[in-house]
């Protein structure tokens, strides 16, 4: 099939490149020529392992173009993959997904052959049917689902991991009203074994929300069982492989620590907040689950001044800038509100990330970014945020160390503190 992907952020490259790799020829539409200049090139625009491999396996099957009308005329599907940014009030700007439904419209108007409309990009339950179908019809005098399709297909990709969640998902989702949209789905998900839930489409968009707030719920509910069971020198980890062996639960997602970061988990909890209020139902477990994972970064700073009671002046070494291992992306990381603290003490803050420091320099220009990890572990003391395999492999001996993730390797022979063990 002939597939266009409209934004080439992390949803669009990598849905892009996959799409490709099944076979279908891809064009990708973004405004910045750079990022497109990368695709032609085999080169992914964002980091992910595995993706500059599939680009580049796959060129002869991908284009790249600013021109969106072009992207339409020339495929019969478009997937829309643009951001969407939070609101100061939590909910989300869905000023990108209007303009891209515009831009859609206006060549549908010209368009004869069938043309589906997929909205990829996380958008709250309503949007699809609701301000995407308006714009869309408004800009191509046309009826959804009668001379066009649309549908929402949610994406359920982690971030390090993104290629593998796309091959080997736990199920696929459309969202359908009209049976042209649901062929062309099936066909592009035909070789797929896992189970297919064909939905409405505001129940597809809430299959999205839900699965993420679910998860932060469970990360939120382990940090908090994990700060009570430190407190009664109880092995969190262990209640939690105890917890997770009935099936009823699953142990994935329980792993207490600094809390959730990343451009979904803290953006999508806080929509579906703002959602739920505007609809009279303000949530009081989501907003709990928001309030313990702005907490838990702090705690590590807490336990650091059990420790050294006094900041003013001291070196102290962060390792790991990364929301998580494995990414560059610094996105709602628990790194930044625990520097932010480090630097209202007073201390002077020495960090390392194997990825991370670039993007991290723009937040944090005045604080020292070291070329190793070694070299962090001179400082007064050291506080671990991001789980970094190489981090395993270092020497704590000695060393005073706050560990926000459970490395393992950094109690040994150290003065070692978990934030919930
Ligand atoms: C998440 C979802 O997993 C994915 O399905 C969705 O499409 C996008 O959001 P991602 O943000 O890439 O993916 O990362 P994920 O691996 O889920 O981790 C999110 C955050 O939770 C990280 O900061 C991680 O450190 C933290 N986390 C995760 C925990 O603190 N404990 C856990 O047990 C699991």
């Amino acid at each position: 099939m002939k597939i266009s992907i409209l934004g080439t952020g992390y949803v669009g490259a990598v849905t892009g490149a996959c799409f490709a790799e099944l076979g279908n020829d891809v064009v990708f539409v973004d405004i910045d020529p750079a990022k497109l200049d990368m695709i032609r090139t085999g080169r992914s625009p964002i980091f992910e392992p595995g993706l500059d491999e599939l680009l580049a396996k796959n060129l002869h099957r991908i284009s790249a173009t600013t021109d969106t009308a072009l992207a339409i005329r020339e495929t019969e599907a478009t997937f829309i993959c643009v951001g969407t940014p939070s609101n100061p009030d939590g909910s989300i700007d869905l000023q990108y997904i209007a303009a891209a439904s515009e831009a859609i419209g206006e060549v549908l108007r010209e368009k004869e052959s069938w043309h589906t409309v997929v909205m990829k990009s996380t958008v709250v339950s309503g949007t699809t049917t609701g301000i995407v179908r308006r714009r869309l019809e408004e800009a191509s005098g046309k009826e959804a689902f009668r001379d066009f399709g649309l549908a929402s297909n949610p994406e359920f990709l982690r971030e390090g991991s993104a290629l593998t969640d796309v091959f080997s998902p736990d199920r696929i989702v459309m969202g359908v009203e009209d049976p042209r949209s649901r062929e062309v789905l099936e066909t592009l998900y035909a070789t797929f074994t896992c189970p297919k839930l064909v939905t409405a489409i505001p129940v597809a968009e809430m299959i999205k929300y839900v699965s993420n707030a679910f998860l932060a719920t469970k990360i939120s509910f382990a940090n908090e069982i994990g700060n009570l069971c430190k407190t009664m020198g109880i092995d969190t980890a262990e209640v939690f492989a105890g917890v997770g062996l009935d099936a009823r639960i699953n142990p994935a997602f329980f792993r207490s620590g600094i809390g959730f970061g990343g451009s979904c988990f803290p953006k999508d909890v806080r929509a579906l907040i703002a959602q739920a209020g505007a609809a009279g139902l303000p949530p009081k477990i989501l907003q709990s689950v928001v309030a313990v994972n702005e907490e838990q970064p702090l705690r590590l700073v807490a336990l650091l001044k059990k420790h050294l009671p006094d900041l003013k002046g001291k070196r102290i070494g962060v390792l790991g800038l990364a929301f998580k291992p494995d990414t560059d992306d610094i996105r709602e990381s628990r790194a930044i509100p625990i520097i932010g603290e480090l630097r209202k003490e007073g201390a002077g803050v020495i960090a390392y990330d194997p990825l991370a420091i670039a993007h991290f320099r723009s937040l944090f220009p005045e604080i020292t970014y070291a070329s190793s990890a070694a070299e962090v572990l001179e400082c007064d003391a050291v506080l671990i945020i991001t789980e970094w395999k190489e981090f395993e492999a270092l020497d704590y001996t000695g060393k005073l160390v706050i560990d926000g993730r459970r490395v393992p390797k950094a109690a040994v022979g150290s003065i070692y503190e978990g934030v919930c063990w």
